[in-house]
């Protein structure tokens, strides 16, 4: 199917995904047999926007969801001159969970399918804020955990329906144990990565891949202006190893390695020593 007839499937949508799209392929032949059908939520973060890069340039199919539009046709622009085999855009705030159902069926009709589907988008938030007032707080866990649970539960019983996807998920080394500088922000992907662990363990079954991604800190406009920040991680290593976990089974994932190593390290200190640790 070219673009022009893609993009004729998405003017049809039914808003409310009727189930249209059964598996023709597994996900491990997928990927030789040609181009994945990949949505990504958040499209304009950093590490969405360096992974989207590796999959335009493999000829992927793109469908790109973003607040801001401006940023979002920069980014679908550039993934049509890598290369990516079509790419289809839209523009939602996704804090608004009401939307996420019409949002999702008009993407999976407009790709004709799903194969993956990339949660990325996430805020720090103001930490110091979110201590003294509850509002702030309120917004970090909207976004990073309420807003991502919407999704998945969607997104997770589609896949499962048809016994095919990956859902990888942009979660944090933040939620392995709660630290005075940043629990707020720690709090919200501790109960995103434990909301995703329950899935995968739900739908593994149904021949659903549910990957949860905790990266430790990146080069992006997230952290930037951070203490140290020319020493966190580039996208582009963090974006390389993602592609390649979402082409294995493995079910947690910590970017680079080494924090799998730290954070182990990590959750064994004894909390009267923790609490005294300036982190
Ligand atoms: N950078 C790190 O050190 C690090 C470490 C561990 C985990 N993570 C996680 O990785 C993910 C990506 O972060 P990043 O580092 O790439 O940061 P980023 O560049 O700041 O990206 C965050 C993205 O989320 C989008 N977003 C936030 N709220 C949204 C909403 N309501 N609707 C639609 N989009 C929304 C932002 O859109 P706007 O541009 O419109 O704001 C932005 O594109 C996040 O979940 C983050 O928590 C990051």
């Amino acid at each position: 199917m070219n673009s022009a007839q893609r993009t004729q499937t998405a003017t049809t949508a039914e808003p409310q995904l009727p189930l249209r799209y059964a598996p023709t392929i597994a996900v491990d032949d997928a990927a030789e047999a040609g181009p994945q059908r990949i949505l990504v939520l958040g499209a304009t973060s950093g590490i969405a926007e360096a992974t989207c890069r590796l999959w335009a340039e493999r000829g992927d199919h793109l469908f790109l969801v973003a607040r801001n539009a401006d940023k979002l046709n920069v980014v679908a622009a550039d993934m049509r001159v890598r290369g990516a085999g079509y790419v289809d855009t839209a523009v939602v705030d996704l804090d608004d969970t009401t939307k996420h159902a019409e949002l999702l069926a008009h993407a999976v009709n407009s790709l004709a399918g799903l194969d993956v589907a990339f949660v990325a988008l996430g805020v720090l938030g103001d930490a110091r804020e979110s201590e003294l007032n509850f509002a702030e707080a309120n917004r970090i866990l909207q976004t990073n955990f309420v807003s991502a649970v919407s999704l998945l539960t969607w997104l997770g019983n589609f896949c499962a329906q048809r016994h095919h996807g990956t859902l990888a998920v942009l979660s944090s080394v933040a939620g392995d144990r709660g630290r005075k500088s940043n629990y707020v922000y720690g709090s919200s992907k501790a109960g995103l990565s434990t909301f995703v662990d329950g899935l995968r363990n739900r739908i593994d079954r149904e021949g659903v891949r549910v990957l949860t991604i905790k990266p430790g800190p990146v080069k992006t406009a997230m952290t930037e202006g951070m203490r140290s920040s020319d020493k966190f991680a580039d996208v582009e290593t963090v974006a390389t190893s993602l592609v390649k976990a979402i082409g294995k089974r493995a079910g947690v994932v910590y970017v680079p390695g080494k924090w799998w190593i730290i954070m182990r390290v990590v959750t064994l200190i004894p909390e009267f020593i923790f609490k005294k640790l300036d982190l």
